[in-house]
């Protein structure tokens, strides 16, 4: 694997005395495309909040491009944000502001930059992301697919060297959600970006993903890790090939 940019070791992530995943480690590589699946509620979105700092773990590490996570520790922490773009499971965009005030906010709030060259950064995103010349619609105007497209700009509006983005393609169209897939393949081959992303559409797993870890409900725990096609083809688990070639539990 390449310069590992994420490392997670002994990850117990958890609310009170619920326990949701024990014990989970795996590294994510400069560069790669990385999918989180398991089934509903196994604790995906908590493992992708607590890798942008949003959870404090129960015990273990996070540690992005070498720095441990540590929301307490203010420095290091902006530091890590700085480096990083997210988008949330249904990630709204604020729905009074236009497209380009959305992708706008995070610019004026954390880069320094003012005025024209604000203008410029966000059509410049707006234009990564398929969407020049909508800077001035409101997001009531756009279909979902334009809607995720456009959170996806706000959530590369400084750069970040990793993204990470909770089911964006939930409620797309086929069509849609594919174009969602070339857009990830574009940005990560073009800008080098590392993804890390939420997902449990079959075609766009084996469309994008480099490496994908499933999580299972049962164990808490990792129950697979590796190559979407390898493990379709070749895992022995059997919970794991079934979701790979979507096979119903009932057939034997
Ligand atoms: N802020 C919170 N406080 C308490 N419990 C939480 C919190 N966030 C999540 N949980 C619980 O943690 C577990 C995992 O939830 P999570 O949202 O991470 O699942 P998920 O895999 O993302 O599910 P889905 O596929 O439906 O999005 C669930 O039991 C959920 O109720
Ligand atoms: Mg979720």
């Amino acid at each position: 694997m390449s310069e590992t940019v994420i490392s997670v070791r002994g990850l117990t992530m958890g609310f009170g005395d619920h326990v949701v995943m024990k014990d989970l480690d795996f590294d994510i590589g400069k560069g790669e495309i990385f999918v989180i699946l398991g089934g509903s509620g196994c604790g995906k979105s908590t493992l992708l909040k607590h890798m942008v700092g949003l959870y404090k773990p129960m015990s273990g590490t996070i540690a992005i491009a070498g720095m441990l996570m540590d929301p307490d520790d203010g420095e290091t922490f902006r530091r890590i944000l700085a480096r990083i773009g997210v988008m949330y499971q249904g990630g709204a965009l604020f729905s009074s502001m236009t497209l380009g005030e959305n992708v706008a906010l995070p610019i004026t709030e954390y880069s320094g930059l003012r005025g024209r060259a604000v203008d410029d950064l966000v059509r410049l995103k707006l234009r990564q992301v398929g969407l020049e010349g909508f800077e001035n619609h409101l997001p009531e105007e756009l279909s979902g697919g334009m809607k995720k497209r456009a959170a996806i700009a706000r959530a590369l509006a400084l750069n970040p060297e990793i993204l990470f983005l909770d089911e964006p393609s939930a409620g797309l169209d086929p069509i849609s959600s594919a174009e969602l897939d070339a857009l990830i393949l574009r940005l990560n081959r073009t800008l080098g970006t590392t993804f890390v992303v939420v997902t449990h559409e079959l075609s766009s797993i084996f469309t994008i993903a480099g490496r994908v870890v499933m999580l299972d409900k049962t164990t808490k725990s990792i129950i697979a890790e590796g190559d979407p096609h390898e493990l379709r083809d070749r895992s022995t688990h059997p919970f794991v090939r079934r979701f790979f070639n979507r096979q119903p539990e009932m057939e034997t």
